[in-house]
């Protein structure tokens, strides 16, 4: 079974499910210019706060206010680790500050307080889709070298005020989400002055690897920084994962399956483990016009820069073809790839796969020989709130059961993995649609799309199956 220290919690972004977007200092981040949207209406990104515009992320479930509460819950749960990020903005309220914001730190020192309260462990995240929405204004993001400092003086600003509290690091959320089409929900680049659907934002791949290759040295940086100042802290990278089966056996298939999982799925974690670019880098770059400016001051701190676990999330897997005609007859999902004929699809199109996880930590595993933390997944789904405030959402449960098994499979096919932390624990807003009616939680929020709601909270039937799996340390499913 699981190792007797296994880590079992939750998962949680500040931008999220934070609020207070402006309060006590804060200065506004990326999250905070984008507005909400659903499954089917692209969410928006303005330039200037549009008053007649819902944004999300200003209330979110208001956790800056409710942190007490909702820790609470986590603990009863049975908790003993809680993944949460630091709202750049809430430090650097526009990146460029010279001292932080005292009131930004307080908060957060409370949080940590509060965890500690109840033996729970924090593993945070620096950046989780979070930059300061200044810097996309002044620097195109990540666009700009500038950008690498700011962000390396930030992270040793926070590693430092919370060296007591805080053992656990992730430098970036998904960092490879940039290097996809859609990257843009969480964007490095390419967002200077841009106001319309997120969908489309032009992408400039030229300029989206350039930015991803400085979010690699600021993340190298901070590895480098934690590793001669805390050796006993632990810092990992985290990826998002869609595993790209093949559609068919036809070498076609398989080879451009390989070619997208490389690029997607291991391009960058190949740099943060190993501390050079892969091989198949170049050809790609070749192919795609795209010439990047590395210097060798670079390279060297890569590979200074490595990191000692490996996390990432997994919701879904999906297909891909070499076959254009083949691609044009299938189903596509919502993922740039296509649908599963084996397999179930969301609401939202997202392929479900529990067995694709376990060939997923293995093929993680097998690679690169360090601790692995899950440390995302989870099922977004409608729920609904009964007259008497309990919700039924045996379809959570029955998806969380599946992944968990094949979490235990992968464990004995020689895994070594340290924890899961299942995503949004807790009813958040939506990372890529902005909406709360794609609920994760064990716990309801009363929040709704048109802004109404009270901002209680209520158990839903798999907060007690999810306490009973912790205290069984997983046996119990
Ligand atoms: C991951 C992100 O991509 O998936 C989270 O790290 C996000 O921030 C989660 O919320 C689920 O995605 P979504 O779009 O359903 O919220």
């Amino acid at each position: 079974m699981f190792r007797k220290d296994f880590y079992w919690g939750g998962a949680t972004a500040a931008n999220q499910f934070e609020g207070a977007w402006d309060a006590d200092g804060k200065g506004a981040s990326l999250t905070d210019h984008c507005t909400n949207g659903s499954a089917k209406n692209p969410k928006w990104i303005t330039e200037k706060i549009d008053e007649d515009k819902w944004y999300p992320s200003h209330v979110g479930i208001d956790f800056y206010h409710k942190y007490k509460e909702d820790i609470a819950l986590a603990a009863e749960m049975g908790f003993n680790i809680f993944r949460m990020s630091i709202n750049w903005s809430r430090i650097f309220p526009t990146g460029e500050e010279e001292t932080p914001n005292q009131a930004g730190l307080d908060f957060y020192d409370k949080v940590f307080d509060e965890l500690a309260k109840y033996n729970i462990e924090p593993i945070v995240t620096l950046s989780h889709f979070e930059i300061p929405y200044a810097l996309i204004d002044k620097y195109n993001g990540w666009a700009d070298r500038k950008v690498i400092d700011l962000f390396v003086n930030y992270s040793k600003t926070v590693i430092d005020y919370f060296a007591d509290k805080v053992n656990l690091w992730l430098t970036f959320n998904e960092i490879n989400a940039a290097s996809m089409q859609n990257g843009v929900t969480v964007s490095v680049s390419n967002l200077q002055g841009y106001t319309g659907p997120m969908d489309k934002v032009p992408f400039n791949k030229q300029l989206s690897y350039q930015s991803l290759h400085h979010q690699l040295i600021g993340a190298a940086e901070v590895a480098k920084y934690i590793h001669n100042n805390y050796p006993n802290k632990k810092i990992g990278c985290m990826n998002l994962f869609i595993t790209k089966y093949p559609l068919t056996c036809d070498p076609v298939d398989v080879l451009e399956s390989q070619k997208q999982n490389r690029i997607v799925n291991w391009f960058c974690s190949d740099v943060q483990v190993r501390g050079y670019y892969p091989s198949y880098a170049q050809r790609f770059f070749d192919e795609n016009n795209i010439k990047l400016n590395i210097t060798d001051q670079d390279k060297q701190i890569l590979k200074e820069g490595i990191v000692d676990f490996y996390t990432h999330s997994y919701y879904c897997s999906n297909c891909v073809t070499g076959d254009d005609k083949r691609r044009a007859e299938s189903k596509p999902d919502a993922n740039f790839g296509l649908a599963n004929p084996h397999l179930k699809i969301s609401d939202w199109g997202w392929v479900i796969d529990p067995k694709g996880l376990r060939y997923t930590l293995n093929e993680i595993y097998d690679r690169y020989q360090i601790p692995i933390m899950l440390v995302e997944n989870g099922f977004g789904a409608y729920d609904k709130l009964e007259a008497d405030k309990t919700i039924h959402d045996d379809y959570r449960i029955e998806y969380l059961k599946a992944h968990i098994e094949q979490m235990h499979e992968a464990v004995k096919d020689g895994v070594d993995l340290l924890g899961y932390t299942t995503w949004g624990w807790i009813d958040i807003v939506s990372a890529s649609t902005g909406e709360m009616a794609k609920r994760y939680g064990f716990v309801y929020v009363d929040k709704q799309d048109d802004g109404t709601g009270d901002l209680s909270r209520y158990k839903k039937d798999s907060f007690y199956w999810y306490k009973k799996v912790i205290e069984s340390n997983g046996k119990c499913l």
